[in-house]
C-alpha cells in the first residue's frame, strides 16, 4: 500500500497553502551558520525574547526519523553523512510548520535553512525576502569541539568526528554562497560566535530590534 507520510516521492502531496501566511506579512528571521554554531542556543533566546516560533529544519527532519516512518530512516541516513535532505521534503516540512504556527506567531526563526541556493532562491521566490539572516561564525576548529562535546550526551547520531567533518564541509561548499545571496540584498548580518552566549545575544538584540522594529 502506498504511504505517502513514509514515501520519498512527494508526487501525491497536496500544496501547503500559503494564503494567509503571506497575508499576514510577519517577520521572518533567517538563522544560519555551521554545525555547533549555536543556531539553536541563539534561536531560544530570540523565542523567550520576541516570542518569535522557532522552527528549525534540523529538529523537523529529526521529528521525522523519530516517527519511525520510511521516509525517517532514509533521511536519518542523509543526515548521518552530513549530507542535505532533499529540498521538497524540507520545503514542506518548513511551510507545513509556518502555517500551523501562524494564528499565535509573532514571526519566525528559521533556523538551519535555507542551506544551499536552491533553497535560498525557492523560499524567496515562494515567501519573499527574509526580514535578516543572522549569519554566526567561529572556526571548524569551534564548531567541531561544541558538536563532539554535545555529541557525548546528545544522542545525536551526527555529533560523531566523521559526521561533523563531513557537515562543516558541506556548510562550505553549500550554505556559504547563501549569505553572499543575502549579502547581496542588503540582508546579512554576521556575529561573531566565538564568545560567552549572552555577549553574542545581545548583538542580535540589537539587529532584531533594528531590523524588525514594530514586530515585538
Ligand atoms: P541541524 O540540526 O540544523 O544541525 P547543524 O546545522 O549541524 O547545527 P547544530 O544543531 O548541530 O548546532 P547549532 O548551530 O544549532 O548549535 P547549538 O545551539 O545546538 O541539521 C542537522 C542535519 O539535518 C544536517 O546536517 C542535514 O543533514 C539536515 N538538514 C537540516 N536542515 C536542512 C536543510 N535546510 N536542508 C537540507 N538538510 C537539512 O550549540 C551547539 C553546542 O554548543 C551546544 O552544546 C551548546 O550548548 C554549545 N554552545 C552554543 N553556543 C555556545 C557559546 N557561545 N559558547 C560555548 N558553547 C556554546
Amino acid at each position: 500500500m502506498p504511504d505517502t507520510k513514509g514515501s520519498l516521492g512527494q508526487g501525491a502531496k497536496k500544496p501547503v497553502d500559503l494564503t494567509e501566511l503571506k497575508k499576514k506579512n510577519l517577520p521572518i528571521v533567517v538563522v544560519m551558520g555551521g554545525p555547533g554554531c549555536g543556531k539553536g542556543t541563539q534561536c531560544d533566546k530570540i523565542k523567550g525574547k520576541y516570542g518569535y516560533t522557532h522552527l528549525s529544519t534540523g529538529d523537523l527532519l529529526r521529528a521525522d526519523v523519530a516517527s519511525g516512518s520510511a521516509r525517517g530512516k532514509e533521511l536519518a541516513a542523509i543526515m548521518e553523512k552530513g549530507e542535505l535532505v532533499s529540498l521538497a521534503i524540507v520545503m514542506d516540512l518548513l511551510k507545513e510548520a509556518m502555517v500551523a504556527a501562524l494564528p499565535t506567531s509573532k514571526g519566525f526563526l528559521v533556523d538551519g535553512f535555507p542551506r544551499d541556493m536552491e533553497q535560498a532562491e525557492k523560499f524567496s521566490a515562494e515567501l519573499g525576502m527574509a526580514r535578516v539572516a543572522i549569519s554566526f561564525e567561529c572556526s571548524d576548529k569551534i564548531l567541531t569541539d561544541r558538536c563532539i562535546e554535545r555529541g557525548k550526551k546528545s544522542g545525536r547520531n551526527d555529533d560523531n568526528p566523521e559526521s561533523v567533518k563531513k557537515r562543516i564541509d558541506t556548510f562550505h561548499k553549500q550554505t556559504m554562497p547563501v549569505a553572499d545571496f543575502y549579502k547581496k540584498s542588503n540582508k546579512l548580518q554576521v556575529v561573531k560566535a566565538d564568545r560567552e552566549v549572552d555577549k553574542i545575544f545581545a548583538d542580535v538584540v540589537k539587529i532584531i530590534d533594528k531590523e524588525c522594529a514594530g514586530a515585538k
